[in-house]
């Protein structure tokens, strides 16, 4: 029932994903049961979520029980801040794979553009107040070899990156062997990245996007660690409802065909069985040139993650790594 994109590496893969980022376990097994019997079968998770391993017992689940072909599902998982050394790479790989209890995964994301000095044994290496424990120095380039080798060794069928801007990407394409498949980033529409979008087009790189409904979810993260900024509400935009209305569709429905027929993959996250089904179903309209227009214009360059979380992260030399005003 979903269509497919095609990445770079001529592999297919599901327009819409599943996001589990910040899913608590108990509700989240559930959740990706429901997910999985609504026909999800793009699954977008990471190291540092922590909830690789309640993924990996689902899908077990179902694979075992001839449900589900490993060969139908397409997984996502994403190497965390504090692997981001070449060291680390493969080693971070390894404790995913072993997580999610598969052999490979479909694509390996490098998670963020810098690195945390890595605490062994803790997911989220605090950093205290005042103190930066940002290690700015990441070789974008050593890091994107290692990230190729783990495609050599059948770990991974492609990679990509997360949260890196136009200058980062560009830095990577100039210096790979095995092109970068995807690029994920926060996006909606009030942060819709047009000149990134175009350049990922035009380098066949597809951008898949979080927090594709408003980043509600983004705000409650934001609020953990103080920050009490959150976007006006994507869903409660009044261009947003008119265009629902018009066609008897959810304004969350509205924004995720936005994407799609941008030709961005949303990954948009929801724990309850009824917005999972409404979030998928979103192949039986299309948005006209207007309504397009209207959703077009809506954008105003306001992103809501700035990682501003990780003291001391504007000191890195390219910081804010906006792809919106660093060209
Ligand atoms: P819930 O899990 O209760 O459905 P984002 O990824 O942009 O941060 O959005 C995720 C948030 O949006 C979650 O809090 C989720 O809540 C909510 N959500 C997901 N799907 C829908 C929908 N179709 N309508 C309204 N809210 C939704």
């Amino acid at each position: 029932i979903v269509p497919n994109f095609t990445l770079n590496t001529g592999k297919k893969i599901p327009s819409i994903g599943y996001g589990t980022w910040q899913a608590k376990d108990e509700e989240l097994e559930k959740a990706l049961d429901a997910a999985l019997e609504t026909g999800y079968r793009h699954i977008d998770t990471a190291y540092v979520y922590g909830n690789e391993k309640v993924i990996g017992n689902v899908l077990k689940k179902w694979i075992s029980q001839g449900k589900l072909k490993r060969e139908d599902l397409f997984l996502v998982t994403k190497l965390p801040t504090f692997g981001n050394r070449p060291e680390n790479v493969n080693k971070y790989m390894q404790r995913s794979l072993k997580n999610l209890q598969v052999d490979y995964v479909d694509l390996y994301l490098v998670h963020l553009p810098f690195a945390l000095k890595e605490v062994e044994g803790k997911p989220h290496p605090k950093t205290p107040e005042g103190n930066i424990d940002l290690d700015t120095t990441t070789d974008h380039i050593a890091l994107w070899k290692e990230m190729e080798k783990l495609v050599d060794a059948g770990y991974t069928k492609a990679i990509g990156l997360s949260n890196f801007n136009k200058t980062q990407v560009e830095r990577i394409l100039k210096n790979c062997k095995i092109q970068p498949s995807s690029l994920q980033i926060e996006l909606h529409v009030y942060l819709q990245h047009n000149i990134l979008v175009d350049f990922c087009k035009k380098n066949n790189i597809l951008v898949t996007a979080y927090s594709p409904l408003g980043a509600p979810g983004l705000g409650t993260f934001n609020a953990k660690f103080g920050k009490t900024d959150t976007l006006p509400s994507v869903l409660g935009n009044p261009t947003v409802k008119e265009i629902a209305k018009k066609h008897g569709k959810t304004e969350a429905q509205v924004v995720l065909r936005f994407d799609i027929q941008r030709g961005i993959i949303p990954i948009p996250k929801s724990t309850n069985p009824g917005r999972l089904r409404q979030n998928l179903d979103i192949f039986d309209f299309e948005l006209d040139s207007e309504d397009l227009q209207k959703l077009k214009s809506l954008d105003a360059g306001i992103r809501l993650l700035d990682f501003k979380i990780f003291k001391g992260v504007e000191k890195h030399p390219e910081y804010p790594f906006r792809s919106d005003i660093q060209e």
